[in-house]
């Protein structure tokens, strides 16, 4: 079994997100000993730029045309990303709500892999996700509470967008563990880190968050 755990913020072992994430590696190592898991830091890795080039090779091909020798290189390299992200049995994304959604190096890496004809395909009948049956585990730290019932839960565009587009690749089994809220008070901070920390144990043992 092969994990990708993919890192969006860059404070590394300051991280409360990381914290939380490397309680859920951990249980999760001792329940399927031979686990292979990946890391991809998304502040340390230089992605490729989607720049004119990118995006015109992408619609030069859905027009059936084709590329020059340089586009064509530039074109691998981007679906080199998308193909590596397929290859994984599952996925834990760890990252923390900036301005209410994701980290902008988690947009830009999700703008590199979701590419047509691997992570879905356009039918007559719309899109088909490609990458069924996986599973994603997503751990988030907020500075706010965004919990349902809460006035701020309106503004969560991170939990919602990531289900929508990792949704749109097939892949529905999604759990998320959001920490929050997790900058009002350092002993709020502490005990929302311990719940979430338990909550990231029982989930690598119960496949689901309490
Ligand atoms: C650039 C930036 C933007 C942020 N935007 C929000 C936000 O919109 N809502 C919120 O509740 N917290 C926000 N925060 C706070 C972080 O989500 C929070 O402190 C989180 O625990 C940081 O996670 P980390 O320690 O894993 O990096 C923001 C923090 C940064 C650095």
């Amino acid at each position: 079994m092969k994990l990708l755990h993919i890192i969006a913020t860059p404070r590394l072992e300051k991280s409360r997100t990381l914290q939380i994430s490397n309680e859920f590696l951990n249980s999760e190592k001792v329940k399927h000993p031979g686990l292979v898991v990946d890391t991809l830091d998304l502040f340390k890795v230089e992605l490729p730029k989607v720049s004119g080039e990118i995006t015109d090779a992408k619609y030069v091909l859905m027009s059936g045309g084709s590329l020059s020798e340089q586009a064509q290189y530039d074109w691998e390299e981007v679906m080199k990303y998308s193909t590596e992200f397929l290859s994984y049995d599952y996925y834990l994304i760890s990252s923390p709500m900036w301005n209410f959604s994701i980290p902008y190096k988690l947009k830009h890496y999700i703008d590199i892999v979701m590419q047509a004809g691997v992570l879905f395909k356009f039918t007559p009948e719309g899109v088909e996700g490609l990458a069924k049956n996986k599973k994603m585990f997503c751990i988030t730290t907020r500075g706010s509470d965004y919990s349902s019932g809460n006035y701020m839960h309106q503004f969560d565009y991170q939990e919602p967008y990531l289900r929508s587009i990792f949704g749109l690749a097939g892949i529905t089994d999604i759990t998320f563990i959001n920490a929050q809220p997790m900058d009002y008070a350092p002993e709020v901070t502490k005990m929302n880190l311990m719940n979430a920390i338990k909550d990231a144990r029982s989930m690598a043992l119960n496949g689901e968050a309490v």
